[in-house]
């Protein structure tokens, strides 16, 4: 009787447990959906960089769950496709595309002004663009690219809102921050990394200085109704790893692809953290936090340090001519 099952048929059966195993594997690493249904009905949201990635996935949940949302993005043309894919599926009709280029100044404050005229309101504020080591660049003002848009953009973007924030309490920011930020060191003597940089540490600072901004500005926000926590999503298969080499030649990035396929997340398990942060009724009151597989999860020593945390705070201050406080 065994005899009549042909070898064929054994390959065939051992490759598609294999296959079922790994997307079980796969599913079980990547952990699980926001399932919460709370809807958005009227309530204003922002998502910097939305256009793919997590930001793009987080819209599409905010839509459904019939927000209006304000796409933040720099590229028009790519903001204005997802946005109409989003529309089509969520059939939610409120969902905009407006130019903001966290790396001008210029651009996110024309940015804050066309959003004050268009609604009185913001009820989430989710600070998610960036950039992962890019070669050497500068922003508009001449801030060294990756601390200039992870950081010093969200900076300004943030406390130009706060008052709209401050209407709409209970109101919430989320910043997307990294496990990055644990092996980054704030350069207090080449914050700009003018003198020395090295893309994977400028990275790092950045995502630092994300969670630092959170547990400063969570203390500037106490007894305000508006709360700020910063959330690391995972290791989520995006666009982030653009600039790095061996995501340059298609043989590389096909290859560790396929070796890390089983620990990496989908964008849309990626923006479960994001989710779960902006929206749990249990995180109400929970503000200056960090959090990780949804929980709150301990940061690095120097990002428990008030003293560089106030320091970069009047950096960024100073280099953003804010002198709202
Ligand atoms: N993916 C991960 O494994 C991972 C892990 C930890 C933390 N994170 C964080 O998650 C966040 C989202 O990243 P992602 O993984 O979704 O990466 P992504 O796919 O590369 O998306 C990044 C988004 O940021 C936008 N952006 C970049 N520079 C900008 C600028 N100057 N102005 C406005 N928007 C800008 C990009 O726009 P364009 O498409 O126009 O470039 C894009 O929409 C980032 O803050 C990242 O540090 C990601």
């Amino acid at each position: 009787m065994f005899a009549a099952v042909s070898k064929p048929f054994y390959i065939y059966s051992a490759g598609l447990t294999v296959i079922g195993t790994g997307y079980i594997l796969k599913d079980y690493f990547s952990g699980d959906l926001y399932d919460n249904e709370q809807k958005l009905t009227d309530k204003v949201v922002i998502v910097t960089g939305a256009n793919t990635g997590i930001g793009k996935e987080v819209v599409r949940d905010l839509a459904k769950r019939e927000a209006k949302v304000i796409m933040a993005c720099r590229d028009m043309e790519k903001c204005e496709s997802t946005r109409l894919n989003i529309v089509m599926e969520s059939k939610n009709k409120y969902v905009y595309c407006r130019p903001c280029d966290l790396a001008s100044q210029k651009s996110i404050k024309d940015f804050v002004e066309q959003f004050k005229k268009e609604h009185k309101n913001l009820h989430i504020l989710i600070n998610n663009a960036g950039v992962m080591r890019c070669p050497k660049n500068y922003t508009q003002e001449g801030i060294e690219m990756q601390f200039g848009v992870n950081h010093i953009g969200h900076f300004l973007l943030t406390n130009l809102l706060l008052d709209v924030l401050k209407v709409s309490t209970p109101s919430r920011i989320v910043n997307v921050s990294s496990i990055a930020h644990k092996r980054g060191k704030i350069k207090l003597d080449d914050l700009n990394s003018d003198k020395n940089y090295e893309p994977g540490e400028a990275y790092a600072q950045s995502k630092l200085a994300n969670i630092l901004f959170t547990k400063e500005l969570a203390n500037k926000l106490k007894g305000t109704g508006v709360t700020v926590n910063a959330v690391h999503p995972g290791i989520v298969r995006t666009e982030i790893m653009r600039h790095m080499a061996i995501y340059q030649h298609r043989l590389g990035k096909w290859l560790v692809d396929s070796l890390t396929w089983i620990f990496i997340k989908t964008p849309r398990k990626g923006a479960q953290p994001v989710l779960f942060a902006a929206l749990d009724p249990s995180l109400d009151n929970v503000t200056g936090e960090y959090f990780v597989d949804n929980k709150i999860a301990e940061v690095s020593d120097e990002a428990k340090n008030d003293k560089i945390a106030k320091w970069l705070w009047a950096v960024s201050e100073k280099w953003t001519k804010l002198n709202y406080v």
